[in-house]
């Protein structure tokens, strides 16, 4: 580097700590859009054509979700496919926006030294105005304002970042317009008479079938029955754990005495705190575990929670034995299964309720 080139050096008048000569900047070399006017045209439209690309993504997206048919939506592989699609669209808005604002200033945008002057706490009035005209300078270099216009980039730079946040968002409010009547979530296909089936070949269950310390998950019967999409939504509610305890270790919670029969008691297995599958039986304590947040609850005693973060007992569903033996429900559950949600306590749900301030 010449004596010349030093001395030009923003970086000229600095001396390093241990004495050695600031060796100064390596030598600028511009680059091809700099110096060839055709170089710096292809630049700027290889942008916009990632801007562009961006755009399509976001189109992408929305099309996907409104425009591909998702069939009565038990169709497993039709919710993959849409859901491919919007992943493309959403990829590509995103990578189109980041790669075209990345190749804009490592192509088009000037390319020189700045030099950052750095004070204590609050910079002076004069460092402040020198920031503004930082700032001015830099949407001068950005190549927005000034005497080059670049429309084109403008456009689709400006369409791009306002479209793009469609491609995550229009999905979001999609589905806020979908149905908003949570009085299905207070209900379920149990009724009187229904009788306990096995999950899930759907085999009827006697009382004599259960033994003590045995654990039955159940279906109703005549669940299969039902179309496929109605099935999964009715089985995702309607889903029990049955257990048999020696009826001296049942405490029959007050106003449930002739819910069970001679130590069978029959839970909602879905987790009052996020809705999980509970699942896991210890016989020796006669606690249920749900495996995702270990919330427990103790069946010999109302199913309540002795731990973690569930908040109410998993409900109870009232059973009885049928003429032929086989356990049957009495009734719906008495409130609704699974975690609380926002509407939960209104609506005369006063077993709910009363639980939720407990
Ligand atoms: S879902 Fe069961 S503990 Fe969280």
């Amino acid at each position: 580097m010449s004596a010349a080139d030093k001395n030009s050096s923003p970086y000229s008048d600095l001396t390093s700590a241990n004495g050695h000569d600031n060796p100064g900047l390596p030598h600028h070399r511009p680059r091809r859009a700099d110096v060839d006017k055709k170089a710096g045209k292809r630049a700027e439209r290889q942008t916009a054509l990632l801007f562009a690309i961006s755009i399509v993504g976001t189109v992408i997206a929305i099309w996907a979700y409104f425009g591909l048919d998702i069939g009565d939506g038990g169709d497993v592989a039709a919710i993959q496919q849409i859901n491919m699609w919007i992943g493309i669209g959403v990829f590509l808005a995103m990578i189109g926006i980041g790669l075209g604002a990345i190749h804009w200033a490592k192509t088009l945008m000037r390319d020189h030294e700045m030099v950052e002057e750095r004070h204590e706490l609050r910079s002076s009035d004069e460092a402040r105005a020198g920031a503004i005209q930082n700032l001015k300078d830099g949407a001068e270099d950005s190549g927005l304002a000034g005497v080059e216009r670049r429309g084109l980039l403008k456009g689709t730079l400006i369409t791009a970042l306002a479209i793009a946040p469609l491609s995550v968002l229009v999905p979001q409010i999609g589905n806020m317009g979908g149905d908003w009547n949570v009085s299905k979530f207070r209900h379920t296909i149990w009724g009187p008479g229904v009788r306990l089936a096995r999950d899930p070949d759907g085999a009827l269950i006697k009382a004599s079938d259960v033994t003590i310390g045995s654990v039955f998950h159940v279906i109703p019967d005549g669940l299969h029955d039902l179309d496929h999409a109605a099935m999964m939504n009715e089985k995702a509610k309607s889903v029990v754990l049955l257990v048999r305890l020696d009826p001296k270790d049942l405490n029959v919670q007050q106003g449930r005495e002739d819910w069970s029969f001679d130590g069978i008691v029959a839970y909602s297995k879905i987790c009052t705190h996020v809705g999980c599958p509970v699942a896991l039986y210890e016989q020796q304590t006669h606690h249920l575990l749900c495996p995702c947040h270990q919330s427990t609850f103790d069946v010999a005693n109302g199913a309540k929670v002795v731990f973690g973060p569930a908040k109410r007992p998993l409900p109870q569903l009232p059973i009885a034995v049928d003429d032929e033996g086989y356990i049957v429900a009495q009734a719906d559950f008495d409130e609704p299964i699974g975690p609380s949600y926002w509407d939960r306590l209104k609506g005369g749900d006063d077993t709910a309720v009363e639980e939720e301030t407990r």
